[in-house]
């Protein structure tokens, strides 16, 4: 296990059957891609949508996190789609609704069958009651699990929830799987924002997933690209304070104390620990 080092503010999904998207993303600034061959695709497609990403990754931007996501378990397709991209260029598989323990040592166990190289790493999809329920069983055990991904539309299609905009009928189940991604050493990504219309309510969604804590959205158009880049990018605030604490911080251990003030507020190592994670992660997004 282990939080990936690479940014994922944005992470786009293009359907794997879309040639013309998949030829847009080189010219877009998502952090991460998941290339989709589940429910992006229909089932007449899901041939031809391998032999696109394949094709694709032949040439695939060398700056971006890229992630395939493959059909469910149990499916008639997800053995085919392990195989073909067992000796590509990828990053990381991404698994739809897992919703136990015994899914989650499935996937990873098909993983290792398919015959992947020991550094590809897994993805898993919370999208269902019983997914959020187990996931601290979940997130317990699979050596190669790097990230999970909120799918947030089957979460509120099976809670029977509505799509509200603060999201209060599914922030316990978000929180939930937060704690648990953390409690793990795991990178999580907050889930879509369907209606590409709606700028605003966009962007108020981008900024409560990153006060939570989550690392990214997941993103299906390349408008919501830089909104989703900004709101989990430190601010500019953010930054100064946070080189302002490291020196501040070492300026006070000099002089033998454990603690100092910064603005008027109390700096301890905890703070200090923050501010450098903001500041590496600026270092990677070039602020
Ligand atoms: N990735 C990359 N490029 C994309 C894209 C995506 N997800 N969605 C749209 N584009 C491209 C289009 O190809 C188009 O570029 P082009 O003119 O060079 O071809 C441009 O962005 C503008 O697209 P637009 O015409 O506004 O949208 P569209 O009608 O082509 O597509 C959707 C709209 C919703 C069908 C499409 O965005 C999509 O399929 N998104 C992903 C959905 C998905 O993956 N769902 C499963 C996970 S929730
Ligand atoms: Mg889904």
């Amino acid at each position: 296990m282990g939080q990936i080092t690479h940014p994922l503010r944005s992470v786009l999904y293009v359907p794997g059957e879309n040639t013309r998207a998949l030829k847009k993303v080189s010219t877009l600034e998502a952090d991460a891609l998941i290339l989709d061959l589940e429910d992006g695709v229909a089932p007449a497609k899901k041939r031809e949508a391998r032999e696109n990403l394949k094709s694709f990754l032949k040439s695939a931007p060398p700056d971006k996190y890229i992630t395939v996501r493959v059909n469910g378990l149990g499916t008639q397709w997800v053995e085919d789609d392990l195989r073909a991209f067992r000796d590509e260029k990828i990053d990381a598989i991404v698994f739809p609704k897992i919703e136990s323990h015994e899914d989650a040592m499935a996937a990873e166990g098909l993983i290792e069958e398919a015959g992947f190289a020991p550094k590809t790493r897994l993805w898993f999809m919370i999208e269902t009651p019983l997914g959020v329920l187990n996931i601290a069983q979940i997130t317990r055990q699979p050596t190669r699990l790097e990230c999970l991904v909120m799918g947030t539309n089957d979460l509120v299609k099976d809670l029977h929830a509505r799509h509200t905009p603060t999201r209060e009928p599914i922030l316990f189940s978000l929180s939930l799987c937060l704690l648990a991604a953390r409690a793990g050493g795991l990178s999580v990504i907050d889930g879509v924002h369907i209606d590409i219309k709606d700028r605003q309510g966009f962007l108020a969604a981008c900024r409560q997933g990153a006060e939570m804590g989550f690392d990214g959205k997941t993103v299906i158009h390349p408008s919501q690209i830089e909104g989703a880049n900004d709101a989990y990018a430190p601010s500019r605030d953010e930054l100064e304070e946070a080189r302002k604490i490291v020196l501040r911080f070492e300026e006070a251990q000099r002089m033998g104390k454990a603690v100092t003030l910064v603005g008027g507020k109390l700096v301890e190592a905890l703070h200090v620990e923050n501010a450098q994670r903001l500041l590496a992660l600026a270092e990677k997004i070039k602020r």
